[in-house]
């Protein structure tokens, strides 16, 4: 049974890979500081596969015991890796903090990594990496853009790091996953998103306000140069973009790489305005939601959904769950966490 490092292993994308990686026969060690998820989170995946998985309550910004770690659980396959700060808005207001958080711990993690016998890794990155892209859907090859935000930029160094640290270890294999926009919960609403204060994201936004958290939702521009005005993003399942690690995972255990750094786009090809995304939930839960427009948000882009043709040919990885399934999940979720 091979033994895999989830760092952020009690976060929203984090907690549902876990669940993957156990299925797929995995042993797990999560290591997460708790900053930003519960420890409650650990009983729900444990009650989802029937095995709990390891857990360290560490800091990664203290690379005293991110050593300790690996000199503890020296038997590591792989690592998946999670643990980073992701509000773009308090990214703007805290850039030392975010880099801290996202680029020293890495730099850290990837030391260790170095030294282990089965050096594999994979990163966290995202679709902010290319901006407003000129082309739909976006390809890898499409042009890296000057970051909005610190915490883009970490998306963006991190991947650079990673990229040098490969061209001379070259017994590191790292994969960099540019996610698109994960939404839902899993099935059994034993797990799902659980963000801190007001919601900054479209889908528990939508959510909270229909659990009678929020007033109403506030859509952000209906002026955009798209058929319905409103933004356009690709929302994928957060149980497929969980699945997308485990095949990459795998990738990487079965010497399967063709090159020692690789990037895969993990969406689901299909753009959803903003206005859609309330459509469907509406459709799912049977409920109007309360919303009005409101003014751009600056930082913003129009548009972006993936082209997942490397992915579904490189990786044999297809997102499969529809925008509807999302919703009713996240709605399920939402419903369990609130009683309702
Ligand atoms: N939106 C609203 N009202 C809200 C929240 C969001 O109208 O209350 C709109 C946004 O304007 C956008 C869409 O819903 O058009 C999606 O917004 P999200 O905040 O859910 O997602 P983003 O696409 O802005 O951000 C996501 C991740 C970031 C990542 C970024 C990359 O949350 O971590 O994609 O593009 F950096």
């Amino acid at each position: 049974m091979k033994k895999i490092l989830v760092t952020g292993g009690l976060g929203f994308i984090g907690s549902h890979t876990v669940v993957e990686l156990q299925n797929e026969g995995f042993e797990v060690v999560i290591i997460d500081d708790l900053s930003n998820s519960s420890i409650e989170v650990l009983d729900g995946i444990t009650s989802i596969t029937g095995a709990k998985p390891i857990f360290e309550k560490l800091d990664l910004k203290h690379e005293s015991s991110v050593i300790d770690f690996f000199k503890k659980h020296h038997t590591i396959s792989g690592v998946i890796h999670f643990a980073a700060s992701k509000a773009v808005g308090e990214s703007v207001e805290k850039p030392l903090l975010y880099y801290e958080n996202n680029l020293n711990t890495l730099i850290y993690l990837l030391k260790e990594v170095l030294l282990l016998p089965a050096s594999n890794f994979i990163f966290s990155s995202s679709c902010t990496v290319y901006g407003q892209a000129e082309e739909m859907p976006i390809t890898e090859n499409a042009p890296i853009q000057p970051a909005e935000s610190p915490y883009g930029n970490t998306k963006q160094i991190g991947e650079e790091i990673i990229r040098d640290t490969c061209k001379v270890n070259t017994n590191l294999n790292a994969i960099a996953l540019r996610y698109f926009n994960p939404i839902g919960a899993h099935s059994s609403a034993k797990i799902g998103e659980l963000p801190i204060g007001v919601p900054q994201n479209l889908v528990p936004y939508i959510t909270q306000t229909a659990a009678g958290l929020r007033e109403s939702l506030s859509v952000f521009g209906n002026d955009y140069q798209t058929p319905d005005g409103t933004c356009i993003r690709d929302y994928i399942h957060v149980v497929d973009l969980a699945k997308a690690h485990v095949v990459a995972l795998q990738r990487l255990l079965e010497q399967k790489n063709t090159s020692n750094y690789e990037t895969f786009n993990v969406g689901t090809g299909v753009g959803s305005s903003v206005l859609e995304v309330i459509k469907s939930f509406e459709k799912v839960s049977g409920q109007s939601l309360n919303y009005k427009f409101a003014a751009r948000r600056e930082g913003d882009i129009t548009s972006a959904y993936a082209h997942t043709e490397k992915a579904n040919k490189i990786l044999g990885w297809k997102a499969k769950s529809s925008l509807d399934e999302a919703m009713k999940s996240a709605w399920d979720w939402e419903k369990h966490i609130r009683n309702l």
